[in-house]
């Protein structure tokens, strides 16, 4: 599977992403882009992405629909011929098997609970049960949709790996020192591998400041 770095180009600006691209250059990390709705619904955003060559392409459009509606869009990005594609796991088993059948070589990524709730955040939102509990759910469900990948936290990927066998993708990953800022549930990337991601998100911690000294202290961080 080999570990895997996706950058998150969360800004609506090409050229912000022309300088993560020219800056994150290496042939120490094996790099892939991670483009969310923000870049994606920006106005050539999309068009960007479509040009783009022999780039590893995740497109996180974080799908949460009727089956109906989750299938068409699966369908109608199929010329971006990305190599990943997220959908919400909370979408349900008939959504996920549905995305599955239609996605050819694009891999489907399910997503657990966001990195950025806790228990309390939970609660409010009207779940009662812990993310803990809630994550082993979507694992399962992942894993019988037999979707390619899940996305969770890093702390929750020694139980999730024990459930689901493909790729686990993690976000919420900080280089030691950086803010947490939205994210509860954080942790580093060295960490995350050794939990037993296959491969993490990572984006302000690369994209804000020296973006080349940030992708040096992250291959240091591996070592
Ligand atoms: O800047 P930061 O490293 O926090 O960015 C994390 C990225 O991972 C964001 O693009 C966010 O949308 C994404 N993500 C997440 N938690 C999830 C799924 C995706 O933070 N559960």
């Amino acid at each position: 599977m080999g570990k895997k770095i996706f950058v998150a180009c969360d800004t609506n600006s090409i050229n912000e992403v022309k300088k993560i691209i020219i800056n994150t250059r290496t042939r120490k990390l094996k790099i892939g882009y991670k483009f969310g709705l923000e870049f994606i619904n920006s106005k050539n955003g999309r068009s960007f992405i479509s040009k783009l060559k022999k780039k590893i392409i995740f497109a996180d459009l974080k799908l949460n629909d009727i089956p109906n509606t989750c299938i068409s869009t699966v369908k109608a990005i199929k010329d971006l011929k990305v190599n990943y594609l997220t959908v919400h796991i909370s979408s349900g088993l008939e959504a996920l098997r549905g995305v599955k059948k239609v996605s050819g070589k694009t891999k489907i990524v399910g997503v657990t609970t966001l990195t950025s709730f806790n228990n309390k955040n939970l609660k409010q939102i009207g779940y009662t049960r812990s993310v803990k509990s809630l994550v082993i759910q979507q694992a399962k469900l992942a894993s019988k949709a037999k979707l390619d990948a899940v996305v969770c936290s890093p702390h929750e990927v020694p139980y999730v790996k024990k459930i689901f066998k493909k790729e686990i993708i993690t976000p919420g990953i900080r280089l030691s020192g950086d803010k947490a800022k939205d994210q509860k549930r954080i942790t580093t990337p060295k960490k995350a591998f050794k939990n037993g991601a296959t491969s993490i998100v990572i984006g302000r911690s690369i994209t804000k400041g020296n973006i080349k000294k940030n992708i040096q202290k992250l291959i240091n961080s591996l070592n």
